[in-house]
């Protein structure tokens, strides 16, 4: 794909992928990324220079996915500071970015950080350092997820060991290199499963409405050569009847201090599903998505979208023309929550980077003390 190569990615920990949902090359005071809106039917990538651009990514979905809007929040920042370095200035941009999407708390986790890391500094100096501070966060991103990956595979390979044939994970919606800086969250172990040789295979659900499952998970998967089968949400619980998942790997966009995980919505029922078929469901969490001011999940921010996009499918037609048809009779009122929360108790644990860790407050504020000091 001829992708330009960001010295930010470039750790041992790279994603070895054909594609990147963002980079910056090398002194650019830009970022490019991939409308993630109009894939698979087309790649399509985008220069994002100025801060009104990047919230404008963010809104519309542009980019998507908790890391990669957290990091895009991040240059965006840094962006808004090359025009205006003053207190008012980086208060603005801050709040405007901060206003795109309320759900993911990697947004608000990463604009916090630059915040904090140009606040003293005097104004001649503040966009320089926060360039370098999101170079940073993507770094780090690459290798959270590279480190969730380790301890996803060493789970793959212990389920491979005991049953013949592939091991069948499903996901939900895109936690993949799309939605994050590479390896995604939830796709990290299989990626590193496949790449070893681990036969594995997705089954991905398609995400209604917006289709991050069809579109971006179902892309991933057959870039990298990876086995996966796509199915409508709502055939979650009967494949699971049938024994055909050994294991739910899904992300998130936040998660309470107590464990309660929030994720695309329909994340819950395939929780539900999990429970009551005994496959074990688990949410990879890096930890800026981690929330430890909120108790719970119930305090959680669910976005609430047009139900335009409940009312309507796109893709591609016969022509190869991107098209948007009506399923539902003029006038039928739709509502459109964007996310769910699972509680704690539906899962059999959070993939971390500091290892595999139960859903519960204890075991969260044990793995991730510096989280909590106030
Ligand atoms: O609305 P989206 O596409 O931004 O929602 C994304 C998800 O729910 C992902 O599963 C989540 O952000 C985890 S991404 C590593």
């Amino acid at each position: 794909m001829n992708f330009p190569t960001a010295t930010t990615h470039d750790g041992p920990d790279a994603d070895p992928g054909p594609y990147r949902a963002l980079v910056r090359r090398p002194g650019a005071q830009s970022i490019e990324v991939i409308d993630q809106r109009v894939l698979p039917h087309a790649v399509v990538r985008v220069t994002i220079a100025d801060v009104d651009a990047a919230a404008l990514a963010i809104r519309k979905m542009t980019v998507r996915g908790a890391p990669l809007i957290g990091a895009v929040g991040a240059y965006g920042l840094a962006l808004a500071l090359g025009r205006d370095a003053s207190d008012e200035g980086l208060a603005q941009a801050h709040a405007a970015l901060d206003a795109t999407r309320p759900t993911a708390v990697n947004l608000r986790w990463a604009l916090d950080r630059v915040r904090r890391t140009v606040f003293g500094l005097p104004h001649a100096e503040r966009a320089g350092a926060a360039w370098q501070e999101a170079d940073r966060i993507v770094a780090e991103d690459v290798h959270l997820n590279r480190r969730i990956g380790a301890h996803g595979l060493a789970l793959l390979r212990t389920i491979a060991m005991h049953k013949p044939g592939p091991v069948n994970v499903m996901t939900h919606c895109n936690a993949g290199a799309l939605a994050t800086c590479g390896w995604g969250t939830a796709t990290a172990p299989l990626f590193l499963a496949h790449a070893e040789g681990l036969p594995v295979h997705l089954w991905i659900s398609e995400t209604r409405p917006r289709l991050q499952g069809a579109n971006l998970t179902a892309w991933e998967c057959g870039q990298r050569g990876m086995p996966h089968t796509l199915f409508s949400d709502a055939a979650s619980a009967f494949l699971m009847q049938r024994g055909d998942v050994d294991i739910v790997l899904v992300g998130a966009d936040r998660v309470a201090a107590n464990g309660d995980a929030c994720n695309k919505i329909g994340t819950y029922a395939k929780a539900l599903a999990a429970a009551d078929n005994h496959v074990p469901m688990y949410v990879a969490m890096p930890s800026p998505t981690l929330d430890p001011a909120l108790p719970s999940g119930a305090h959680i921010p669910i976005e609430s979208r047009s139900g335009d996009e409940v009312l309507s499918v796109s893709g591609r037609d016969a022509y190869g023309q991107m098209t948007t048809v009506q399923i539902a009779p003029a006038g039928t009122r739709a509502v459109n929550f964007a996310f769910d929360v699972t509680p704690a108790r539906l899962l059999a644990g959070l993939l971390t980077e500091r290892g595999i860790i139960s859903a519960d407050a204890e075991a969260i504020a044990r793995a991730f003390p510096e989280r909590f000091l106030r």
